[in-house]
């Protein structure tokens, strides 16, 4: 029996690599003052055909439950996050800012860097609508990135408007109810493929040229701000003004980004923008406040981690170190089982990460063990006990402690 065709097996390799992802983007978020929240993992399929709109809802992983309620598995988190914050927005100080780190479920067609489970980090602010607080997302989005060792020569921030679109589909009389269709032909255009653009195109009467001319003139005087602010950190660099980019879902009404690996043989590493009526909508009326976030999927940056050396050297560094263990305990006389096992617990409960053979076996065995696990010290447990033999494994240094020495000798040895 195999996983099912884009599910994967965590075994502890890639576990590793993924709570790598995890540690990186749960410190650069809260690095920004973001707090952690989560929803549920199941939702009523309604909640994304009326919010996600686009490509999503044919991409669901629905079914219907033993009280006949039509339900979903989350295939974002944005439209579960508006529920949330519809409903107690009150009770927060704002700019709330908020992350999480889950996993979603679509089911897309397999291709690289596309699976039909994944996990996202999701940051979102609510409250604030300036540029500065456009500045402040991508800022994250892009710090988030360079904590893992990637550089401008790595990844680039595509930013584009919703609202430069709006205009172009009032001039063409593009009819609100087709936009969502025709910015979904934009999204996916192949620039390679003239005869397909100009046919996809006109279906809504837009001709190519039309549509270059757009790209290449519209008006950048919105993108100045926010460039502005992303100047003052240091950070335009990691930025370029793109309309191209319109996104798939529904919801977005203002800035809208995506961020590509420079080479451009991924897919997008992560996608965001401001959604500013989705909470008015969600709570017919009730509570309006404005919104803007982005994700960040683990597959398409595991990929990118796996090729760049000093980013997968990073990672590997840190992997080591998450699995190793400080002490082990070599019992070189097998009657002394007990003895070893009560100092075993203690040096646990001090806090250290202690490990043992469980059953019988040779000293030099024991010792191999030691070095497979990279513990840092071996404590002897043979004849002298209730004194033992303390060895520094990275020196060879060995010395006999005395039993009321173990635990301050073993303290100045493994000072971080
Ligand atoms: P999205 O562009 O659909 O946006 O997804 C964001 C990121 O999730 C993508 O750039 C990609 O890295 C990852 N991703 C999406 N689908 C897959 C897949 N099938 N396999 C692997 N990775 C995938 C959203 O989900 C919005 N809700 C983001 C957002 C948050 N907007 C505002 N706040």
């Amino acid at each position: 029996m195999q996983a099912l065709p884009g599910f994967r097996d965590f075994f502890p390799e890639e576990c590793a690599r993924r709570n790598y992802i995890f540690a990186r983007w749960r410190e650069v978020a809260r690095r920004y003052g973001f707090v952690e929240y989560d929803g549920p993992v199941l939702e009523p399929i309604d909640l994304y055909r009326k919010k996600s709109g686009g490509e999503l809802v044919g991409q669901l992983f629905e079914f219907i439950d033993k009280g006949e309620r039509h339900v979903a598995l989350r295939p974002e988190m944005t439209p579960t996050l508006a529920r949330m914050v519809a409903a107690r927005a009150r009770d927060f100080r704002k700019p709330i800012k908020w992350f999480s780190i889950a996993q979603f479920f679509r089911y897309e067609k397999q291709q690289r860097g596309r699976l039909r489970e994944f996990y996202q980090l999701n940051a979102d602010i609510f409250g604030d609508d300036s540029p500065g607080a456009d500045a402040e997302m991508i800022s994250l989005a892009i710090d988030m990135l360079r904590s893992f060792g990637f550089t401008a020569e790595d990844f680039v921030v595509r930013v584009s408007d919703r609202r430069a679109w709006n205009s172009f589909l009032a001039e063409n009389r593009i009819e609100t109810e087709a936009a969502g269709e025709f910015l979904q032909v934009i999204d996916k255009l192949d620039p390679n493929d003239s005869a397909a653009t100009e046919q996809k195109l006109a279906a809504f009467g837009v001709s190519a040229a039309k549509l270059n001319e757009f790209l290449n003139t519209a008006n950048q005087t919105w993108f100045e701000p926010l460039r502005h602010e992303l100047d003052l950190r240091g950070l335009a660099k990691f930025t370029e003004f793109d309309l191209r980019i319109v996104r798939g879902l529904a919801y977005y009404t203002g800035l809208v980004f995506e961020i590509f690996d420079r080479s451009g043989k991924l897919r997008a590493l992560a996608g965001g923008g401001r959604y500013d009526n989705l909470i008015e909508h969600l709570s017919d009326g009730a509570t309006s406040i404005s919104a803007l976030g982005f994700a960040m999927g683990d597959v398409v940056l595991g990929e990118l981690l796996t090729e760049h050396t000093t980013a997968s050297e990073s990672m590997e560094k840190w992997i080591r170190a998450q699995n190793e263990i400080d002490i082990y305990i070599v019992i070189a006389k097998e009657d002394r089982r007990a003895d070893a096992l009560r100092l075993g617990q203690q040096l646990r409960d001090a806090g250290w990460r202690v490990d043992y053979p469980l059953g019988a076996a040779k000293v030099g065995k024991q010792f191999q063990s030691a070095g497979h696990l990279n513990a840092r010290v071996a404590v002897v447990v043979g004849e002298e006990w209730p004194d033992v033999n303390v060895k520094a494994l990275a020196t060879g240094e060995q010395r006999p402690i005395a039993h009321a020495e173990v635990t301050s000798h073993l303290a100045t040895l493994l000072q971080p």
